[in-house]
């Protein structure tokens, strides 16, 4: 098994693919929680802000469909017999629903991951209300019930909304060993302590007393480790303009993940996450020098994942699977789906996907690959074509780069762009940058020249999904040039 490696596909087919029996020591999955809502990724403003500018990164509504069906059916027939009695059951409640599609969808995979575990190995399942009580039945029924370590309350604050009910200002996080024999490093804190009363104390910490039969805060005591964690906690979700951001929307804390990590697994074991998003479970692995395989299904978060790891660690060496290496692997991808083509070809240039690619309007953009020119933040608008392309391609772009007011254009086309499409390209002339240097203001290349090395030339790139605190120059002509507020859903 290839480790720090990270998948491109159906976590359930990488699996059963490439991940062998009893290989992994800590498993934490984040998978959708059937809110019934799309799960959007947003990206940042140049100004630093959260863009409108959302892609549907994945859906999280389950409907019961053929698939739903060929998976339970697979279940009945291989799980093991509580596991078959309980979702049979389950099935009697929620017949043929999409809490049961959700249900189906977890069980099989659960299986799997079960699987791929050590026996010392653990299994931390993040959920929230929607569903953390049926997916604590049915990991009973996977692991046993003898193997429920705890049910972690993750406390977080945010913004409170007016609503008939209690604030709702917790996730669930299922915790399940393999077996009684399983890997545990207790880990010691103070849960409830502000950063800024441990900053007034220095490294002293309070410890609580109790004496009067309520918690009130006793003596400080010298470099004390304090108690061991509860099952409770309180760690803040990411501000908008926290340094570790990178524009998902379900991204976690690293601290999270690092509390997990450390709490379950040593150095040099393996951590697998087979749904990891924007890779919040693979970096914090890296840090600690755990081994990390990283799975899933969008070549946004695959994209977005590449460009953390190597903007986290220069010198990091790992492997993506299922990504196209040549051009034939290209032509599957697109005829496969379009926007992952999309989303796939964009991170060939590391320009930053736009648009919400369900629901958006057509802007004629597909992307945009930022540049430094002189301090300044300047950008270029990417057009991605997979079928038949023509001069009136090139002429549409050409009105987009001037509609808005880009500097440059690039056009990524799957087939051989024709004699005139490159006259047309030519014509445009060039950019000339704050030192002189000319560049070619609206350039040309296929997939295949970008998967042989080829980039873009331009002033010095900045990466995808950079979060852009520009300076007071660059923000008020974001404002007179407001593509970002306008064009966007
Ligand atoms: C809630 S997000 C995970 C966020 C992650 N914990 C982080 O911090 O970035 C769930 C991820 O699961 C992926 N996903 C959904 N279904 C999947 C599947 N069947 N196989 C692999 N990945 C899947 C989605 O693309 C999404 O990126």
């Amino acid at each position: 098994m290839e480790l720090n490696t990270l998948y491109y596909g159906d976590n359930l087919t990488i699996l059963r693919k490439y991940i062998p029996d009893e290989s992994v020591d800590l498993i934490y999955l984040d998978p959708p929680f059937n809110s019934n809502a799309s799960y959007n990724i947003l990206f940042k403003e140049q100004s630093g802000e959260q863009s409108a500018a959302q892609i549907t990164a994945f859906e999280d509504t389950w409907h019961w469909t053929s698939e739903s069906e060929r998976a339970f059916q697979e279940i009945v027939n291989t799980a093991p017999a509580t596991v078959v009695l309980l979702m049979r059951a389950l099935r009697e409640v929620f017949p043929r629903s999409d809490m049961m599609a959700y249900l189906t969808m977890m069980c099989i995979r659960l299986l799997e991951l079960k699987r791929v575990l050590k026996s010392t190995g653990s299994l931390y399942l993040h959920c929230d209300p929607t569903a953390s009580h049926y997916l604590r039945i049915v990991l009973d029924a996977v692991f046993g019930k003898e193997n429920f370590q705890n049910e972690i309350i993750w406390r977080y604050r945010r913004w409170p909304a007016k609503s008939k009910r209690f604030q709702k200002m917790h996730d669930v996080i299922l915790f399940y060993s393999k077996s009684v024999e399983h890997t545990f490093c207790t880990l010691y804190g103070y849960e409830q302590l502000a950063e800024s009363t441990l900053k007034t104390f220095g490294t002293k910490k309070q410890v609580a007393d109790f004496s009067s039969g309520h918690r009130k805060p006793g003596r400080l005591e010298e470099e004390t480790l304090g108690p061991p964690l509860s099952d409770v906690w309180e760690i803040g979700i990411l501000a908008p303009m926290a340094k570790e951001r990178v524009g998902y929307r379900t991204q976690k804390p690293e601290a999270l993940l690092e509390r997990i990590i450390k709490a379950s697994s040593k150095e040099g074991d393996t951590v697998l996450d087979p749904f990891c998003g924007c890779g919040t479970a693979v970096v914090a692995a890296h840090r600690l020098k755990r081994n990390w395989i990283g799975i899933d299904i969008t070549h946004l978060a695959i994209s977005l994942m590449k460009w953390r790891l190597k903007t986290n660690f220069p010198d990091i060496a790992f492997s993506v699977v299922g990504e196209p290496v040549d051009l034939a692997g290209a032509e599957a991808l697109a005829k496969e789906n379009r926007y992952q083509f999309q989303w796939w070809a964009l991170s060939l240039i590391g320009a930053r996907p736009f648009g919400d690619k369900k629901k958006g309007a057509d802007t004629g953009i597909d992307g945009f690959l930022f540049f430094n020119d002189a301090g300044e933040t300047k950008k270029a608008v990417v057009s991605v074509k997979s079928g038949k392309v023509g001069v009136s391609q090139i002429r549409e772009l050409i009105r987009v780069v001037e509609r808005e007011k880009a500097e440059m254009g690039f056009f990524l086309t799957l087939k051989t762009a024709t004699a005139p499409m490159k006259e047309e390209a030519a014509e445009v002339g060039f950019y000339l940058d704050s030192f002189g240097n000319k560049y070619l203001k609206l350039q040309i290349f296929t997939i295949e020249e970008l998967l042989k090395g080829k980039q873009p030339e331009t002033p010095q790139k900045i990466g995808p999904f950079h979060s852009f605190s520009n300076k007071n120059k660059t923000k008020k002509k974001n404002k007179k040039n407001n593509t970002f507020r306008t064009t966007l859903i």
